[in-house]
Parts: structure tokens; sequence; C-alpha cells
């Protein structure tokens, strides 16, 4: 088996390949000047098992990165490929939200069956649940509840864990279960990407310290609404977690300035939040 760190996650699959005593290498990866990517192997992968590690935030050459990667490992007659994408892009597009719109992650489902294997953290599944159904190939969904239960254990004390809206009640339920806490799972209405509105009704929130945990901070609205709600209710101390810290838009930043306390993330995408490390499980799921 090698460890391949394509160019989003070189850090991270470092240290998988520590954890699990298995050899490293890097993807080059360059730029033609019209933008057109370049990659090669630094090492042989002939017949070997070949871990692609690379998470898709802001996807888009990403996965042109690691599909050239995994065509030309297969090429070079690799004997398996393994995908690692600790955060999975697109999987929020699974219906058709307008009657000629794309379903995008059924698209990238079909484009990543050049992989055998797929694993990932917290893929965000609404609509369809199994990834194997969806990607048809072997897939393994990794959790990172356990390890968010941990640090809010031992960080932060007496809260009640909040989930902005019905889809994070896969992590703000679980997280609350784990650490023998209270969850409250609240409605969110979206109206565009930067449009969401959360109501917190009838509840009490004075001097109360509070926790949101949802999957995925992208523009962090989800997140500022609540915030501002639960600030609203009477909350004394409000901390942010989240899997996949995208931050996208100066995110983090607001969030700060609505009075956050703690922002706190995996290491699933590389973030001045990241203080939650995933490499052990990835390396276990790899054993
Ligand atoms: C969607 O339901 C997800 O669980 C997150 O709540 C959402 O993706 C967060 O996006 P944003 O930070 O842009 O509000």
């Amino acid at each position: 088996m090698i460890i391949i760190g394509c160019s989003a996650s070189k850090d991270l699959a470092k240290k998988i390949s520590k954890k699990l005593k298995k050899p490293y290498s890097e993807l080059f990866v360059s730029k033609f000047p019209d933008n057109e990517l370049y990659v090669r192997f630094k090492t042989n992968v002939k017949n070997k098992t070949v871990v692609l590690v690379q998470s898709l935030f802001e996807p888009n050459e990403k996965i042109i990165e690691i599909l050239f990667a995994a065509y030309t490992a297969k090429d070079l007659g690799a004997k398996k490929l393994v995908l690692v994408a600790p955060y999975l892009a697109y999987m929020r597009q699974d219906k058709r939200f307008h009657p000629s719109g794309c379903i995008s992650s059924e698209v990238i489902a079909k484009l990543f069956r050049v992989f055998d294997e797929l694993i990932t953290i917290d893929p965000h599944l609404h609509r369809h649940h199994s990834l194997r159904k969806l990607f048809k190939i072997k897939s393994k969904k990794l959790s990172a509840n356990s390890l968010i239960a941990d640090y809010i254990k031992k960080h932060f004390k007496n809260s009640i864990i909040l989930g902005p809206d019905e889809e994070s009640y896969q992590w703000a339920k679980k997280v609350a279960e784990k650490i023998k806490s209270h969850a409250i799972v609240l409605k969110k209405r979206r109206y565009t990407s930067r449009k969401v509105r959360i109501k917190i009704k009838g509840m009490n929130l004075k001097g109360k310290n509070i926790v949101v945990v949802d999957d995925i901070i992208s523009t962090g609205h989800t997140m500022m609404e609540t915030v501002k709600e639960a600030k609203h209710l009477g909350a004394k101390k409000i901390e942010c977690v989240c899997v996949h810290g995208i931050f996208a838009e100066n995110a983090y930043e607001k969030l700060k300035k609505l009075g956050v306390k703690r922002i706190v993330s995996t290491n699933t995408i590389p973030n001045k939040a990241a203080k939650i490390d995933v490499s052990g499980l990835i390396a276990d799921s790899l054993k």
C-alpha cells in the first residue's frame, strides 16, 4: 500500500501514512499557462494499492486532479485504487431542485467509479442514505461524532447541544447522546445559498452554555442565524463545532464577530479551526 498526498491533503495523508507505517508519496501537480492541470506520480505504483488522499472543498480542480491521477495509476498497473476524500463535495445537490437542474451528487458518483473503493467522513447524505448504492463501488462512511463528542466533553462544560436544522440530527443528536447531554434540533428554512431563517420557539436559553453542532460550515449563515437566535433567547456562551469547516466568504471571522467564543472543526479540511484530528479514524479504516 502507498499513501499519496494530493494537493489539498498532504498533511493529513502524511499523518495517515505514519499511523499505518506505510510509505508516503506526494502527487506532483502543476498548471500549464492556460490553467490546464498536469499530474505525475513521484513513485512506482505498479502492483500497489494506491490510496489517494484528497479533500474536496473548493472541489472543481481537485476533482480533475484525482481523476487524472486515478486513470494514470490504472494505466501504470496499480493493483487497487482507493480514494480517501475526507470531505466529499457535491453531496448536497441530491435531487432535481429545479425541473431542469443537475443532480450533482449522482454525476460525481458516476465519475468516481474509476476507483475501487471510497472512504469518506460524514458525507452529507440526506436523501441518499447509502454511499454504496449511490457510488456503486465499495464505500466506507466514517463518522467523526465520537471524536467531536470527546472534544466537547473535554473542553466545553455543561453545554446544551443545538442542531440548526433537521438534517443536523445525525450529528447533534449523536454527539449529545455520547456526552450524555441534551440536544435540541431546530427548524431551518433556506431561501438562497446565503439566506436562511432559523426560529427557536418557546425556549428559554437564559444563562445556558450552547454548542451548535452541524456537519458543514460553508457560508456560515446557518450557524450565524442560530447564534443570533440563541443570543436573543439569553444564551450565556455560544460555541460552534462542525465536521467540515469550509468557511467560505470569511465565515469564520463573521462568526467570531457575532461573539462566538470558540469555533472548532475536524481537519478534514485544513483551516484555523481544525482542532480535531481524523487521521487515526482513516488509518484504522485502511488497516
Ligand atoms: C445543510 O443542511 C448542512 O447541514 C449545513 O447546515 C449547511 O451546509 C451549512 O451551510 P452554510 O454554512 O452555507 O449555511
